[in-house]
């Protein structure tokens, strides 16, 4: 029998592969599975790509999340953040390994219980309601600036208690923070003196007056010599940035997922009972974080054949493994209904997603509501034009420009 040839690995950047990489993560998960990918500043890293090869990845003790495990290549290459050299930034779950990470998690994820996540739905119906009346007499929206973007910044300021008049502050410095654009690091430096800053402030502020908000509860676990000073502060700053971004392009992606799926989108706008299964959908079909973050090898480790040397970093891509289609029947296709093996969009194993119950809710708040108000929803360009972040992290567009019949809501 002929064996294919590889032929050439395809891009791994740029615009094509922004607006559709799964082509690629074809090529790469049959003919280099765990592959060598060069970053900017000299750096490179590991990139696996398949689905149970991610799985060994993403929960192996050996790699380790900690940028001071990185070799020296990627220190110099400044692929890291500023605030990862910012103890009072820096000290949180995401940069933690054993033992700190178990103690951390264990305290900040009781603070996200389902049923606390459950209490905000109600509150994200009105708030979507509220911004579609702001432009449903319109016929025409950007359905990114005008809600996808403002909603997950109010419930997350509403959460950690942050007062009504930073609010507009916060919004510039996560839009600067989470900037899906390499060019903007510079700008990245000066946000995050401001945003270390506030959050000294607030949480100096929420000792004088303790409120029911998440920043006051991290307060308590402090007095409870439970969490640092700078384990607190580094916390606050992690749930103010890793929420937002990713909420957005569940929100920006499940709405155009939906709008050229006419059949879900009349199930989701019609049957409430669905809209669970669709939302899992859109997170394995169109996932909002294209890698995991950083992890680094302690020591040789072995992943998918390949040796990974220590100090070695590993990128896990997450769209890649939930279109392997030796675990996903028919990847490319949008099927709510298909069973077995469940996604990793929010990640697996120690640092898997603390936010997911609050980001299934307000999934599945904004896309039906939207849905249901709007019946004739369409898009406004050919899904072509539509741009896509240049993120190593993020999968999202930038604009999604819609129409609809106007009316009053
Ligand atoms: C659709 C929205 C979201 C997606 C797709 C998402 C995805 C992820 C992924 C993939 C990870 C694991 C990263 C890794 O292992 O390298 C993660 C971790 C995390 N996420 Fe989310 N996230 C979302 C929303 C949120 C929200 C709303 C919050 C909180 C406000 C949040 C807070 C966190 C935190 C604190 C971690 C670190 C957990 C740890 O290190 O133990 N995320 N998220």
């Amino acid at each position: 029998m002929a064996t294919e040839e590889p032929g050439v690995c395809p891009r791994l950047h740029g615009a094509e592969f922004d607006a559709n990489p799964y082509p690629a993560y074809d090529w790469l998960r049959k003919h280099s599975p765990v592959h060598r990918i060069d970053l900017p500043g000299g750096a490179w890293a590991w990139l696996v790509t398949r689905y149970e090869d991610a799985l060994e990845a993403l929960g192996h003790p050996k790699l380790h999340k900690s940028p001071a495990k990185a070799n020296v290549v990627w220190q110099r290459s400044g692929m890291g953040l500023p605030f990862d050299h910012r103890p009072t930034l820096a000290r949180n779950m995401l940069n933690s390994d054993p033992p700190d990470h178990a103690r951390q998690r264990q305290a900040v994820s009781a603070l996200f219980s389902a049923q606390r996540m459950e209490r905000l739905r109600e509150r994200c119906r009105r708030l979507t309601e509220q911004a579609l009346r702001e432009f449903s007499r319109n016929g025409k929206a950007d359905l990114i600036a005008e809600l996808a973007y403002p909603l997950p910044v109010t419930i997350i300021c509403d959460l950690l208690g942050m007062p009504q008049e930073d609010r507009a502050n916060y919004h510039r410095w996560a839009a600067v923070i989470d900037s899906s654009e390499v060019a903007a690091i510079d700008e990245v430096w000066g946000v995050t003196d401001s945003l270390e800053r506030y959050v000294h402030g607030l949480v100096a502020m929420k000792r004088e007056q303790p409120a029911d908000d998440l920043v006051t509860a991290l307060v308590g676990l402090q007095d409870k010599k439970i969490l640092s000073a700078d384990e607190v502060t580094s916390m606050v700053f992690l749930l103010m940035i890793s929420g937002h971004e990713t909420t957005v392009a569940l929100i920006g992606n499940g709405l155009l997922t939906l709008l050229r799926q006419p059949k879900y989108a009349e199930l989701a706008r019609t049957d409430p009972s669905t809209l669970g299964a669709i939302v899992e959908e859109v997170l394995r079909y169109a996932g909002p974080v294209r890698n995991a973050t950083w992890r680094f090898a302690i020591e040789p480790v072995t992943i998918g054949g390949q040796l990974v040397q220590t100090g070695e970093p590993v990128l896990v891509s997450l769209l890649s493994a939930n279109h392997d289609p030796e675990v996903f029947d028919s990847p490319a296709e949008f099927d709510p209904y298909r069973r077995g093996s469940h996604h990793i969009a929010f990640g697996h194993g120690p640092h898997v997603c603390v936010g997911q119950s609050m980001s299934r809710v307000l999934g599945e708040v904004a896309i039906s509501t939207v849905l249901r108000y709007l019946p004739d929803l369409r898009l406004a360009v050919p899904v072509e034009e539509l741009r896509w972040w240049p993120s190593a992290i993020m999968r999202g567009v930038y604009e999604l420009p819609v129409e609809f019949t106007p009316r009053t809501i």
